[in-house]
């Protein structure tokens, strides 16, 4: 019991200090941070605590939601500044670490690996996206040109000039299209090269106007 009193309570969000002997809530699930092990954290279920252990790869940072309120490791110089962290990978098939999120291809790729215990999930990224490493996510084709060919991904060449008097050029240097047989997004162009934006839920593409407006 004499451990518990030394728990530091860094709950969801806010950074609350306070030592608890005890779980404070009688019921519910909440997760706390431990204090010297950023791969661990106290979990309080309906007043009962025990001490949980981050899956590979993941870590606590108050705010995971990847698996049993853990995060991906990705941050942990920040997010476990002053605590102890093992950046010890177990690896698996593609998997670097047993969670995590993974390149399918060293070249542009319009998917990526998701890991879930070792095994591998290959996701599509949204259309008109590919998957960029430094973020761990989906990206625009443009920000990748070192490997990416914008006008393959996306579908669309950006012409080399653009009408003064025509409605794309009210939004120049960042000229807009319409879609082909696609209400719902638009062709935008940067410094030449194509991306495509969804308009958004219940948005609609008006042609004449050049924006996305509601349905
Ligand atoms: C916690 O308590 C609630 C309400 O009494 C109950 O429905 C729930 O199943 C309990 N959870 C656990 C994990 O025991």
């Amino acid at each position: 019991m004499k451990l518990f009193s030394f728990i530091i309570v860094i709950s969801f969000g806010a950074l609350a200090l306070a030592q608890v002997p005890h779980c404070p809530e009688p019921i519910g699930e909440q997760a706390y941070a431990h204090p010297e092990n950023c791969n661990q954290f106290f979990l309080c279920t309906n007043g009962t605590l025990t001490l949980e252990t981050c899956e590979n790869g993941l870590i606590f940072n108050g705010k995971g939601g990847v698996h049993n309120h853990c995060a991906y490791n990705w941050n942990h110089e920040t997010e476990c500044a002053g605590r102890y962290y093992d950046p010890t990978p177990i690896s698996s098939e593609s998997c670097e670490y047993q969670f995590g999120i993974y390149e399918d291809s060293n070249d542009c790729s319009t998917s990526y690996l998701k890991c879930e215990f070792g095994v591998a999930h290959q996701l599509p990224c949204e259309k008109g996206l590919v998957y960029d490493h430094r973020i761990h996510g989906c990206n625009w084709p443009d920000l990748l040109l070192e490997k990416c060919n914008p006008e393959a991904v996306v579908g669309f060449k950006c012409p080399a000039k653009v009408d003064p008097r025509s409605p794309a050029a009210r939004f120049w240097p960042f000229p807009r299209f319409p879609v082909p047989n696609d209400p719902h997004s638009l062709f935008l162009c940067n410094e030449g090269h194509p991306r495509l934006i969804a308009c958004g839920e219940d948005k609609i593409f008006q042609a004449d106007t050049l924006t996305c407006e509601d349905a």
